[in-house]
Order: structure tokens, then sequence, then C-alpha cells
């Protein structure tokens, strides 16, 4: 199959320049990540266009006159994908005395190797709320709800401690390490040994691509006991169920369908089908006993089967934007990525599989940097909060593709799963664990060497 791409070169044998292989989409307008796939046929645009509208409209605090799109809360992070998503690009954490917004904040008591959910607010604060009692504290915050008295879960802020060093060529740099502050709980008094860990939003391009990668080829990158010796380990998240996860910073989910479930019921409240229990504790009383949003045809649930997968189908058809030229500078730094170790773990490329339904995504050659596992980043990015799949320290490799338009997508940068790193070195500088021996070549590197390197990251 040969198709002709959007603005771009007809598609020619497997290049890293097309990133996302026959579904790459031109780098010359990419203003966002929300283009549908170069290969996406005209009915298949139709249907693109429905989950785009279930995306990005506003979902509304039921009961409400349309049944389809209410359901919203009783607790929530957003109102919209779109809302944390913005442009499909990554979120970030607020500024100064902002509500938090792309950012979501886990919550969990530590036990043993694993933690568990606090016992009033669960995994994840919910910041707003459609609670029909008296206004807590939030008000403000939730001002722009309808002006509807809303009581969130609570308020959380973020400040810094500055971290400093220096390269090993003497020259200095400031690393900036968050911590998450919660005022203002409205359901009573968080567990005293209860641990805080920021999420930022993450890109959403090429996800269905990276759902296609075969499970055979990840379970042959891993190398849980490091066998061959090179510090560096990488283990599949293998979730309860038997399945590996892929997706969330922690690779918690095994495919779009299930993030976009989970999505729907943690950051807006609605349920489906996947999780059909509101995001609230058996502590949260005035919670549970809100109104639901689900309608005659949706056996209990608050999105049906339909859009639920409609939403799925348009976020796995969004393209990946083809990379920028790299020659010169970019070309040396390229080659330091692989020299100094970095694509050990952000592994450059590989091939999908057919993946049921999408013929678009299937036998493509794709460049997402990321090998999909999970690798122990250590102690400076530990959190104190592991999942059930996924220990404190370990974090998924994330995609590298589309790093370098992150200022253009979206009006900041703020990398790694807290979005602590204002730039691509800062990123760099705080990977440790099985990643300390490539940060540490980085740092030795010469301030020319690390500028090519840097400028490799942004073509990409
Ligand atoms: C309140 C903010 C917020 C909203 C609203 C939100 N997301 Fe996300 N999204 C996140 C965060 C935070 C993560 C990382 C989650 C994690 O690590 O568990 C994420 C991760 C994802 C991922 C995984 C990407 C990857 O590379 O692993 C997908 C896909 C996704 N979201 C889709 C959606 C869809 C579809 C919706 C709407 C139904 C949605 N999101 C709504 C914040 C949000
Ligand atoms: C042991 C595996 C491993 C190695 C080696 C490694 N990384 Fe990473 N990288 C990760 C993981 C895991 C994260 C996410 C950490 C987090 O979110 O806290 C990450 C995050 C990043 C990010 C931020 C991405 C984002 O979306 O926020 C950049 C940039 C990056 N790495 C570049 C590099 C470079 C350059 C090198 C070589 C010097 C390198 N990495 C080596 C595993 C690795």
């Amino acid at each position: 199959m040969c198709l002709a791409l959007w603005g771009g070169p007809a598609a020619a044998p497997a290049s890293p320049r097309l990133a996302g292989g026959e579904t790459t989409v031109s780098r010359a307008r990419a203003d966002d990540f929300l283009e549908p796939l170069a290969n996406l046929g005209l009915l298949r645009q139709e249907r693109h266009l429905i989950g785009r509208s279930l995306f990005r409209n506003p979902w509304v605090i039921p009961p409400s006159s349309t049944d389809a799109r209410d359901g919203l809360g009783p607790v929530f992070n957003a109102r919209s994908c779109l809302a944390c998503h913005r442009g499909g690009g990554r979120g970030h954490p607020p500024q100064g005395d902002e509500p938090l917004q792309s950012l979501v904040v886990h919550v969990g008591v530590p036990d043993g190797a694993t933690s568990r959910p606090e016992p009033t607010y669960g995994r994840q604060i919910q910041t707003y709320g459609v609670s029909r009692g008296p206004a807590q504290g939030l008000a403000a915050a939730n001002a722009a709800l309808d002006g509807r008295t809303a009581t969130g879960e609570a308020r959380v802020s973020v400040s810094y401690r500055t971290v400093e060093g220096h390269y090993d060529d003497g020259t200095p740099y400031r690393l900036r390490e968050p911590r998450f502050n919660i005022e203002e709980l409205a359901y009573g008094p968080l567990s005293e040994r209860a641990r805080l860990s920021g999420r930022v939003a993450q890109p959403l391009l090429g996800v269905g691509l990276l759902e296609a990668i075969p499970e055979a080829r990840l379970a042959a990158l891993a190398d849980p006991d490091d066998r061959d010796g090179d510090g560096i380990s990488g283990r599949l998240a293998r979730l309860g169920n038997g399945r590996v996860g892929r997706f969330g910073h922690k690779a918690s989910q095994p495919d779009v369908l299930a993030q976009t479930a989970a999505a729907f019921r943690d950051d807006l409240g609605i349920t489906s089908a996947l999780f059909r229990e509101q995001p609230c504790t058996a502590a949260q009383t005035a919670c549970r006993a809100q109104p639901n949003g689900d309608g005659p045809q949706q056996a209990g649930v608050e999105i049906a089967d339909d859009l639920l997968a409609a939403t799925a189908f348009y976020v796995r058809t969004l393209a990946v934007t083809a990379r920028g030229p790299v020659e010169g500078t970019a070309r040396r730094g390229e080659a330091l990525f692989e020299r100094i170790g970095c694509a050990a773990c952000h592994v450059p490329a590989h091939r999908t599989e057919q993946l049921a339904g999408f013929p678009e995504l299937s036998g493509q050659r794709i460049y997402p940097y990321t090998d999909l596992l999970l690798h122990d980043m250590g102690s400076g990015l530990d959190d104190g909060l592991a999942t059930a799949e996924a220990r404190s320290a370990e974090w998924r490799t994330p995609p590298l593709w589309g790093i370098g338009l992150t200022g253009r997508v979206t009006d900041g940068q703020s990398y790694l799963h807290d979005g602590r790193a204002r730039t691509l070195a800062e990123a760099v500088l705080w990977h440790g664990g099985e990643a300390a021996a490539a940060r540490a070549r980085f740092a030795a590197l010469a301030r020319d060497e690390r500028a090519a390197l840097i400028s490799f990251l942004e073509a990409l």
C-alpha cells in the first residue's frame, strides 16, 4: 500500500523522517498533535470527527436534558479531555496561584513494596465537585463551573526546592524539585502517611501505533534480571489480568480504550462498562449520594459503549508528525544519543503488527524512541507511591517523537512525570537508577556535544 502524505513526500521506503510510517503528517503545519492519520480513509475520517467532539466538548453535571453528554462528577478534574490534553500535547504544573489544570495529583499510603489508596480520598485528588452542600473554601477555584456550588476534594498547590549541580566541565545548572501541598480538605483529614505525586497529561500523538507494537517485541527488550550486565533491566508491566501495561506514566493501562475509560472515570467522573464505580470512596457519602448521569439506554453507566469506543477511535487515529531534518549538529547528536546509551531505553524503531480494526496502524515502521518498559529511575524520581505493577521509582520510558515541537504545541515546556523539568537537559539530568550511567556520560560531554544531543532531540 502506498499512500500520498499530506504535504509530505510520498510514502517511500521506511525512513526515520516518517516517524509514524504512512500515518505521518507534515511538520510544517504542526501547531498541534491533533491531526488525523495521514492514511485515514474518508469514511474513517467521519468516525474520527465523532470521537473528536466527544474529546473536545465539555461534559455537563447530571441530571440534565442531554443524557448523552451528562455524567460529569460527582468529583472530577476537568470537563473535557481537551482541557488537559491541549493541542494533544503534554500538561504542565500549575503556575503561581493557578488551580491544577493539566496535572493531576495521585495519592496513596505506602504499604511495603506497594501502596494502598488513601482511605478517604482514593488514588487521585479530584479538585472539582458538584456537591449542593455549603460551599467550602474551594468555591473560588470552582467558580468557573457554571457558577454552581461545587465542592472538590481539596486544593493542591506546588512549591519547589532548588537543586544545584554542575556538569563535569564546571558549568553550573539548577533543577527544581516539586512538593505538592494539600489544603481545604473537604472530606476530613488525609492519612498522616499519605504521599502525593503529580502526573502531567501525556502527549497523545501516535498512541494507536504504540498499541500496535507486538507484545513479543517488548518482552524481547525486557531484561528484568539484567542478564546482559549493562545495568539496564527494564520490565514488562504485567497487569493483574495478565495483559501488559503500556499507557500512563506507570504503564498501568493495556490499551487506548482502557486508558480512555480510566480517564473518563478518574478525571471526568464518568462511569462506563469498563469502570462502573464513581471515583468516590466508601467514606465519601456525600459524593456517593449525588445523582448519576446514566440514561435508559446506558445500563447504569454514564457513557454508552459506542461513545466510549468512538472517543478511543479518535485518540487511536491521531497522527505522528514528521521529524525535522537531522543534519550537521543534530546528526552528531544522534550519534551521541546512541553512544552514551540513551537508545538502550528510548529504543528508536519498531514495526507494528496487525491491530484488529485498524489497518492504517498495521505493518508500519515507526520511530517512537521508547521500549514501553518500566525502569527504575533512582531516588531523585522516586515519589514513594507504587502501583500493583510498578515500584515507586519505576516509570515507563516515554516516547520522544514530537518532543522537539513541545514549545510550539503547548505554551511552555515541562518534562518528566510531574513536569518538573523546564528544559530537555534538565529532564536528562534527573535520570538516575538504571539510567545513571547514561546520565553520567551526558554530564561528561563537552558543551558543544551536549548542545548537539539537545538539537537532535529538538528535531524529533
Ligand atoms: C485532568 C486532566 C486529564 C483529563 C481530563 C484527561 N487526561 Fe488523559 N492523561 C492525563 C494524565 C495525568 C495522564 C497520565 C496518566 C497516568 O500516568 O496514569 C494521561 C494519559 C493519557 C493517555 C496515555 C498516553 C500515554 O502515552 O500513555 C491517553 C491515551 C489519554 N490520557 C487520553 C485521554 C482521554 C481520551 C481523555 C478524555 C476521556 C483524557 N485523557 C482526559 C490527564 C488527563
Ligand atoms: C534506563 C532507561 C533510560 C535511559 C538509559 C534513558 N532514559 Fe530518558 N527516560 C526514561 C524514563 C523512564 C523517563 C521518564 C521518567 C519520569 O517521567 O520521571 C525518561 C524521560 C526522558 C525525557 C523526558 C521525556 C518526557 O516526555 O517528559 C527525555 C528528554 C529523555 N528521557 C532523554 C534521554 C536521553 C537524552 C538519554 C541519554 C542521555 C536518556 N533519556 C536515557 C528512561 C531512560
